[in-house]
């Protein structure tokens, strides 16, 4: 069954490199990004481990936490881990889900049997403090993800939340924004003082809320 925007997403336990764990236990009131591997020792795979690796500072700032899955086990995702550290330069600062039977794989629908039977294809999951499900992505195995687009979505998303807005084409930290159409003028007269720039009635851009 596919999951979708707004899903609570399924809780499970599982083995993991940093120990068993029980994902909602896990995550408590952190944002989560879940993300599939095809499998272990695989070379797209190894740099998006890496380079998550790397974000970690950038999670933190968001209060988000990111765990791996791939449908090898433990022991294989430990042997793995020292070829990241050795070709990446970085530790793997965050767990990864063993799943050599499935269990999360198939909660998930990370496995497209039209594309491989037996390797999950790429998903990312983002999931808010209320384990509600905000994000969905798939990739083919072959395509790496740009998990600077995926920091973007979660910058979006807090920002959203927090604020009558929503945000344009390309929209990075910083750039304007667009006032709810929900919002009539007089409401966004109170919300955002600084005015706006009415392109069309619906389309109301002004300066991103801080
Ligand atoms: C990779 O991670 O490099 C990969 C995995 C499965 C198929 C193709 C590439």
């Amino acid at each position: 069954m596919a999951i979708r925007l707004g899903d609570t997403a399924p809780d499970f336990t599982a083995p993991t490199t940093d120990g068993e764990l029980s994902f909602h236990d896990w995550k408590k009131d952190s944002w989560a990004v879940l993300f599939s591997h095809p499998k272990d020792y695989t070379p797209v795979c190894t740099t998006e481990l890496g380079f998550t690796a790397k974000l970690k500072d950038d999670f933190d700032k968001r209060n988000v936490k990111a765990i791996a899955i791939s449908v090898d086990d433990v022991a294989s995702h430990n042997g793995w881990i020292a070829d990241i550290t050795e070709t990446q330069g970085t530790a793997v600062n965050f767990p990864i889900i063993g799943d050599p039977d499935r269990k999360v794989a198939d909660l998930y629908d990370m496995i497209h049997p039209n594309a491989s039977d037996t390797l999950t294809v790429r998903s990312v999951f983002v999931i808010d403090p209320d384990n509600k499900v905000r994000l969905t992505l798939t990739y083919p195995a072959s395509t790496g993800r740009n998990f600077n687009e995926i920091l973007r979505v979660i910058d979006s998303l807090q920002l959203t939340d927090g604020h009558k807005v929503a945000t344009p084409v390309n929209w990075s930290p910083g750039d304007d924004v667009i006032i709810s159409p929900a919002l009539s003028n007089e409401q966004a007269g109170e919300l955002f003082p600084g005015g706006w720039d009415e392109q069309k009635p619906y389309l109301r851009v002004t300066k991103q809320p801080v």
